[in-house]
């Protein structure tokens, strides 16, 4: 069987902040190893109190796991339900990693084409790479309605109003700078077309992003979030351009 073709059981996505859900985990072990030893000594509900660190170490770090592994595909299922899919849209997945959104939106614009764009940051995701995410879009049947491109969301290599969806998950928070995040939105309020809409999922920043998107004209509205099935919660700024103008060179 092609390894292309084979979709790899756990996690086919990539898992998120692979460092830090090591170092969690590894503490806690730490942590509980010291505790059965050491533990045995003390007595009373000290006893008791000297598993809470662990329990905060360990909980994170099991919460952020899960999230890869079954909370990702359903959030990315329930951002893409966002949008009225025509069918022929040019889509844009801003940080596309393993390509979760980029595979989804090709599904859905079945005439149309996705754009997938990172800087295949591999602190961010677990085997993060052009190659793993160009295999992934054979493996899903998409292949030919995707593109891959290595850039940076701060500049976008797209011509203005190209795009008809923008789509984002859990990319924008990693520009370090409020600077770089606010020419991120901007980029992509350049990018979209009169009418198009940006569907930006994060865990945090959301309010600055929905700040930038309305100084660029945008109207925007906020989703979420949804503690229960994302780690850390996720919420979505949705952003529509106004095709007002176009409408009215149109008629
Ligand atoms: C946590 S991963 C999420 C990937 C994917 N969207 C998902 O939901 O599985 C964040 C992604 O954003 C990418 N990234 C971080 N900063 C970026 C930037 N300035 N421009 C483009 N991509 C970036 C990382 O390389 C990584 O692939």
């Amino acid at each position: 069987m092609n390894v292309a073709a084979r979709r790899p059981v756990i996690a086919p996505w990539g898992i998120d902040a692979p460092g830090m859900i090591r170092v969690n985990l590894a503490i806690a072990a730490l942590m509980l190893i010291v505790q059965l030893v050491e533990g045995a000594l003390v007595i009373g509900p000290l006893r008791i109190v000297l598993w809470l660190p662990i329990l905060f170490c360990a909980a994170p770090g099991f919460a952020m796991l899960g999230y890869s592994i079954w909370g990702k595909p359903r959030h990315c299922n329930r951002l893409l339900a966002l949008h009225d899919w025509r069918g022929d849209e040019m889509v844009l997945d801003v940080g596309t990693g393993r390509g979760v959104l980029l595979a989804g939106a090709a599904r859905r614009a079945l005439r149309g084409h996705a754009i997938g764009i990172d800087l295949w940051q591999a602190k961010d995701l677990s085997g993060n790479g052009a190659d793993q995410t160009r295999a992934a879009m054979d493996r899903e049947g998409v292949a030919d309605r995707t593109g891959i491109c290595s850039g940076d969301a701060r500049a976008l290599p797209l011509p203005d109003e190209s795009i008809d969806v923008v789509v984002s998950n859990l990319c924008l928070h990693n520009i370090p700078q409020k600077d770089g995040r606010a020419l991120a939105c901007r980029e992509i309020a350049r990018v979209l077309r009169p009418g198009g809409v940006a569907l930006l999922s994060d865990m945090m920043h959301l309010g600055d992003y929905a700040a930038t998107l309305r100084n660029e004209g945008l109207s925007v509205q906020r989703r979420g979030p949804w503690p229960l099935t994302t780690f850390p919660p996720l919420g979505i700024v949705m952003a529509r351009k106004s095709d007002a103008g176009a409408s009215a060179a149109r008629s």
